[in-house]
């Protein structure tokens, strides 16, 4: 195993130090034998961990592997993510789960923790061996329908009070399907105007409620998904002030891009929940930095050109992530570098229960972190991406922040700039 010594690191973009990784930990030996790199100027964080990512493997490895997805996670300055269930077949056993789990551990680029299905085959209905994936190799400790909503409130009970067992989480997609019956894009004045179906703000809203009383009725974790509304800000800040066991991510897309982007018809913009307003946005950002929501999640959902570059109507909802998330916080966020280093690494991989992430790099850590240079601006080409398929909103954005080096511990998965494997 090499040993790196990382000079003139800064450290959570503030004092000069250097790093020194040794047998998969940052610590304080000698540093004689060491390969040095110059790593002068760049900002060293935490590995950053996704809760929220769809490697599409089973089933749709046209559009995303493990390993392609793996890859695109270390390029974005990831050292863990959190695989969504919607694949084909579902993950709802533990035979699938441990499947991916295998398929991470084999590309061994980040750490690929499997989230389990709720309900079976994500029907809503029948909860899912939660038990069974939860005893796994993979040891599953969120469980989400993602792509869908745990709508029956009575399901959702008993999937809230089976997880609290062993202080798992059900990650619910909040959206009452009532109320989204052909929704198309945000219900506003833009959908108005163009003539398309809208996904209204409380269809989110209504479910969120729900969601936080029944969480503290039963006394189990509850985290929001992809919270996308103003008025569901309002919700989780009431919920936490009421001592509701609530957690809840943002996306960089729903930090970013507003509603208003339909108008271009191109359905790169078409994602589940839609782009809001900016005064939907401005909540949201204020409470990425309060806490009141508790980490940013990319919700990375490729999909093949057939599914994505078709007509809006017809086109999946989706769009990449791991790859751009950290430029697009670092620009539009306004967090400092240990703020986003608590929003995207040290909350994330706490709500995930992966306790060797999420810790700074500092002696006796796991040499899970990522170095970025902060200075240096790219431009997105979808084609140059390493995700395996192109469905970006930021192409041709010209970007600051770039990651530059990613250790997974103690060994490079990303070296000046480039994938290892
Ligand atoms: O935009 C979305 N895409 N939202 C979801 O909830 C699911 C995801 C997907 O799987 O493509
Ligand atoms: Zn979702």
């Amino acid at each position: 195993m090499t040993t790196y010594l990382l000079k003139g690191v800064s450290l959570l973009g503030r004092d000069r130090t250097d790093l020194l990784l040794a047998d998969g930990r940052i610590t304080d030996a000698s540093t004689a034998g060491a390969e040095v790199i110059d790593a002068d100027g760049l900002v060293a964080l935490p590995g950053l961990v996704d809760l929220h990512t769809h490697l599409r493997e089973p089933g749709r490895e046209d559009a995303e592997t493990v390993e392609s997805g793996s890859r695109a996670a270390a390029l974005g300055g990831y050292t863990a993510v959190c695989a969504m269930a919607n694949t084909e077949p579902v993950a709802d056993t533990a035979g699938v789960v441990e499947q991916v789990w295998r398929l991470g551990r084999a590309a061994g680029l980040v750490d690929v923790q499997p989230v389990g299905a709720v309900t079976v085959g994500l029907g809503g209905e029948q909860l899912a061996e939660l038990g069974a994936m939860a005893g796994s190799a993979a040891r599953v400790r969120i469980f989400s329908d993602d792509g869908h909503c745990v709508a029956d409130p009575r399901v959702m009970r008993r999937a809230l009070e089976y997880v609290k067992a062993f202080d798992g989480v059900i990650a619910q997609h909040a959206e009452e399907p009532r109320l989204t019956v052909g929704a198309q894009m945000h219900e506003g004045s833009v959908s108005v105007r163009l003539g398309l179906a809208g996904w209204p703000a409380v269809a989110e809203e209504a479910i969120v409620a729900r969601d936080a009383l029944l969480a503290g009725h039963v006394g189990a974790r509850l985290h929001v998904c992809h919270v996308s509304t103003a008025g569901s800000v309002e919700i989780l800040r009431w919920a936490k002030r009421s001592g509701v066991r609530v957690t809840a991510e943002v996306t960089p897309h729903h930090l970013l891009l507003t509603d208003a982007s339909a108008e271009s018809y191109d359905p790169v913009f078409k994602v589940n929940p839609p782009l809001r307003t900016a005064e939907d946005i401005a909540a949201l950002r204020a409470a990425l930095a309060d806490g009141t929501i508790d980490a940013v999640a990319t919700d990375h959902a490729p999909h093949a050109v057939e599914d994505k570059e078709c007509e809006w109507d017809y086109a999946r909802p989706g769009m990449l992530g791991l790859e751009t998330a950290l430029s697009i916080v670092y620009q539009n966020g306004g967090l400092d570098w240990d703020q986003i280093a608590e929003r995207m690494s040290r909350t994330p991989a706490r709500i995930a229960g992966l306790a060797d992430h999420g810790r700074d790099p500092v002696p006796g850590a796991p040499a899970n972190l990522t170095l970025v240079d902060p200075q240096a601006r790219w431009r997105v080409d979808p084609t140059a991406l390493a995700s395996g398929s192109r469905n970006t909103p930021y192409a041709g954005m010209a970007l600051p922040g770039r990651v530059v080096h990613t250790f997974l511990r103690g060994e490079p998965t990303v070296f000046e700039g480039k994938a290892t494997r």
